[in-house]
């Protein structure tokens, strides 16, 4: 079936308390609006984003990701509501779906669930014990006869537990007939979407409730919603790929962003945070480190460890208070407490504890390159630009400010001296 989607995105947000626009705000991840606009493109190739409040804003930051979205500005001082948003928005396809922009927990499933059904319009509806906040759906012999929003409800219509979820799929040539006769005659004086269901039947035509989860309908209005919606895309996020073969200690301790890819066997133990497009291949992610946007690939990661954005970790042994930023290692052991940032290091190096790459100037960064079979000692700093080639042996201490050759040992100490006897000169001696 071919479908348009329209996603409305209008609304102000106040409640969020926030400079950043609410649709902007990050769920695993994730800007709230782009899991809306990725199931939508996952549906149709006709999307419509309604925007008013810092519709510039939230315009670009969509073109910065996708391409080929149609933008309608809402003329919301006129023509407040839902019903004012939709009033702009022309759909190539005989089926609209109307989504909302702060609602990233809604599955596939049930969007399936709401364009299967055959009717002229179908409505999302969640049965509540509380109700109090959502617009309620009159229902008469399994068909929708209306809704009333709260402010506009008698007492008795304000019992009333089946209410209005907020998403529907509407035939369009509905939409053209009734979105220009809406009227603002209402509690809160703004032009309901929702008044499209009454004029519907007065014509006859068959609108449809569809039961939905309430989990994935709550829209996100504030920051605690917004930390409740976290806790339940984490949870999917997490069974999914537990199910797909990732070992997780103590899951309800890892946090693991949507757009983080796993392949082969994988284990992740408890308190580790994986951020952004991070790529983890056959590792073992061991507790409390954090990887950011990199590539791991047959490797083992700390305890408390941090591989930072743009490195490329293959076969390699990463130990504890180790950070990685830039660098692409093979087959190398960095054991303990050091800093490999804007670097290369090649197959069977091994980085001894407390090793630092002076990336940093002050003005700029360089770049170390270590080859094969490196023993850089411990507490060694490489001052960047440098080049270590194969074969080299770096002692303990040594601060590298020059290339080197194949095959040298490299040592920058002051020689050490004893002099005798100088302990008890200070402190005398004891009987
Ligand atoms: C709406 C429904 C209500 C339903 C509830 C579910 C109407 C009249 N009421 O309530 O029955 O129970 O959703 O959450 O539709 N928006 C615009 N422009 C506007 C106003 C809103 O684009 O002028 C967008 C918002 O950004 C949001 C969506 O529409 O994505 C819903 O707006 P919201 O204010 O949350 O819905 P209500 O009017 O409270
Ligand atoms: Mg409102």
């Amino acid at each position: 079936m071919s479908i348009s989607v329209v996603i409305l995105a209008a609304g102000q947000g106040t409640r969020m308390k926030s400079d950043t626009p609410k649709v902007l705000h990050k769920v695993s991840g994730k800007e709230m609006l782009f899991h809306t606009i990725d199931a939508a493109r996952e549906m149709s190739d006709d999307v419509t984003v309604v925007l008013y409040h810092q519709a510039e804003k939230i315009q670009a930051k969509i073109e910065e990701n996708y391409d080929g979205l149609n933008f309608v500005y809402q003329d919301a001082v006129n023509y407040p509501g839902t019903g004012g948003a939709m009033m702009g928005v022309s759909c190539r396809h005989d089926k609209v779906l109307i989504l909302n922009g702060d609602m990233p927990l809604i599955t596939r499933e049930s969007l399936d669930k709401l364009t299967s059904a055959g009717a002229d319009i179908n409505m999302s509806v969640i049965w509540l014990r509380d109700s109090s906040g959502y617009g309620r759906v009159i229902i008469e012999d399994m068909s929708v006869v209306g809704i009333v929003e709260e402010k506009d409800c008698t007492p008795e219509q304000k019992l009333i537990k089946s209410v209005n979820a907020g998403i529907y799929l509407v035939r369009r040539d509905l939409l053209e007939r009734y979105i220009p006769l809406l009227e603002n005659n209402n509690a809160q004086k703004e032009y309901y979407l929702t008044d499209i269901v009454s004029m519907a039947v007065e014509d006859g035509k068959e609108v449809h409730p569809i039961s939905v989860p309430e989990e994935e309908f709550k829209g996100v209005n504030s920051k605690l919603d917004l930390a409740h919606a976290e806790v339940i895309m984490q949870r999917r996020i997490k069974e999914q790929l537990m199910r797909d073969g990732v070992i997780m200690h103590l899951p309800d301790t890892i946090y693991i962003d949507c757009r983080a890819t796993f392949e082969g066997e994988c284990e992740i133990e408890s308190g580790v945070a994986i951020h952004g497009y991070a790529q983890i291949i056959n590792s073992h992610i061991k507790s409390n480190s954090v990887v950011e946007d990199s590539v791991i690939h047959d490797s083992d990661i700390g305890p408390m460890a941090r591989i930072r954005p743009q490195s490329k970790l293959t076969n390699t042994h990463i130990g504890n208070f180790v950070e990685v930023k830039k660098s692409t290692l093979k087959g190398v052991k960095a054991g303990h407490l050091s800093y490999l940032g804007d670097s290369t290091i090649g197959e069977g190096s091994n980085i001894g504890a407390g090793v630092i790459t002076c990336n940093y100037d002050g003005k700029a960064k360089h770049q170390t390159f270590i080859g094969k079979n490196v023993f850089v000692g411990s507490d060694t700093q490489l001052v960047a630009p440098v080049r270590i080639p194969d074969d080299v042996m770096i002692a303990a201490g040594s601060t590298v400010t020059k290339d080197a050759e194949q095959g040298d040992l490299v040592l920058s100490r002051t020689p050490q001296k004893s002099i005798k006897g100088f302990f008890y000169r200070f402190f005398g001696k004891s009987e």
